[in-house]
């Protein structure tokens, strides 16, 4: 089951009052105490046993004070129970969070705990307009690890989204800059006839062929290997997926990769955007996408988060046509309102711009 996302509630903070300041300017101290236990892998640790602070504390190899003070804030928070003097994990603490469960979500988690020290960083980005360590080489490496976060990030959310997306009449889908493919798995899983490509670097390529050799529907994905903001993109396709790759590039370098989609789309094709996009006027709201162009200008040369109407404008540009939000069912969404449509013109499908052009002739 899906559960409704609580990120907006976390995050859309107004402040007004200088009591709200210092509350918002506070909110490290939870995050700060979960973390502290992923990093001691508590979670793993209390596995499906009952724990005194004493035991658990010879274990952990970690004093009894601290340990007491941890467990009270991570039972007060609803990560563990509490019963007297034992502690256990909850539901969430024995499966996502336990690396012994088989739906351990470490690959994410861990990501998400270097970030950290990341945003700790942040104002040497805000001065210089660059990434933190924009001299780091993407390392095949890094890009494994990345990749399997990817995959723990989307893995309940995208079959939801593959079910409310129909695919109609298509038989081939390309997943650009897809990953670990977790969404071609699942658009796969959801469309027997389908036949789907993950294109992507090769080292995220390699755990997107081992997490495919898992499934049934894995025999009708294949690989593409390219870098799609230098290269053409070879082949043609009914539908292009263009998932949570926008918003690392600029809009320049997002207009060139439209373009290249546009020319690897049949008629009548689709290309399906997913983003944090942005949707008031003066582009601050949901505040989870103003916050996440925070991330792009921490890790990313040009990225940035842009709203669905500039966006709209770039595939205009590019020469779709029918361009339109897709709505999901709310606590079934990657982001708010994050999926865009838009569409080649079929053939013998007049635009409006080619009806102008005929008037005028
Ligand atoms: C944030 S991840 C998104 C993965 C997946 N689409 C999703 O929604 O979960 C972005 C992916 O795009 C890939 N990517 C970005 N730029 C690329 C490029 N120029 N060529 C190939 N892959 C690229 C990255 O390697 C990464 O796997």
């Amino acid at each position: 089951m899906v559960l409704p996302r609580t990120r907006k509630g976390v995050v859309s903070l107004r402040i007004t009052t200088f009591d709200e300041f210092r509350e918002g300017i506070s909110a490290y101290r939870l995050p700060r105490v979960l973390l502290a236990a992923l990093e001691l892998d508590l979670f793993t640790a209390v596995g499906d046993r009952s724990w005194t602070v004493d035991a658990l504390s010879q274990e952990l190899k970690v004093s009894k004070r601290g340990l007491s003070i941890l467990c009270r804030n991570l039972a007060a928070a609803g990560v563990l129970n509490k019963k007297g003097p034992i502690y256990k994990n909850s539901r969430l603490g024995a499966t996502a969070l336990n690396g012994n469960h088989r739906t351990f979500r470490g690959g994410y988690l861990n990501l998400i705990r270097t970030h950290w020290g990341d945003w700790e960083r942040l104002l040497e980005s805000v001065r210089s307009g660059l990434p933190i360590d924009h001299d780091i080489p993407d390392t095949p490496d890094y890009r494994r690890q990345f990749t399997w976060a990817m995959h723990h990030r989307t893995l309940e959310i995208a079959p939801a989204i593959a079910a409310q997306l129909p695919m109609g009449r298509a038989r081939t889908l390309l997943d650009l800059g897809g990953g670990p493919g977790t969404y071609a798995m699942a658009f796969l899983a959801k469309n027997p006839r389908l036949r789907a490509t993950v294109c992507d670097r090769e080292a995220a390529l390699g755990v997107a062929k081992e997490i495919a050799a898992t499934h049934k529907a894995g025999r009708r994905l294949s690989y593409l290997p390219l870098d799609f903001s230098k290269e053409p993109i070879p082949g043609t396709y009914d539908v292009i997926w263009y998932s949570n790759v926008l918003h690392i590039y600029s809009p320049e370098e997002n207009q060139a990769i439209f373009r290249r989609a546009f020319a690897a789309l049949a008629p009548g094709g689709r290309f399906i955007l997913q983003d944090a996009f942005l949707h008031d006027r003066e582009g601050l709201h949901p505040a989870e996408a103003s916050l996440f162009a925070v991330s792009m200008l921490l890790f990313t040369i040009g990225g940035n988060t842009y709203s669905a109407l500039e966006t709209t404008k770039w595939l205009k540009e590019a020469g779709f046509v029918g361009i339109k939000a897709i709505p999901l069912k709310k606590g079934t969404e990657d982001w708010e309102n994050g999926i865009l449509e838009a569409s080649i013109p079929a053939p013998g499908l007049k635009t409006n711009a080619r009806r102008t052009q005929l008037r005028r002739n």
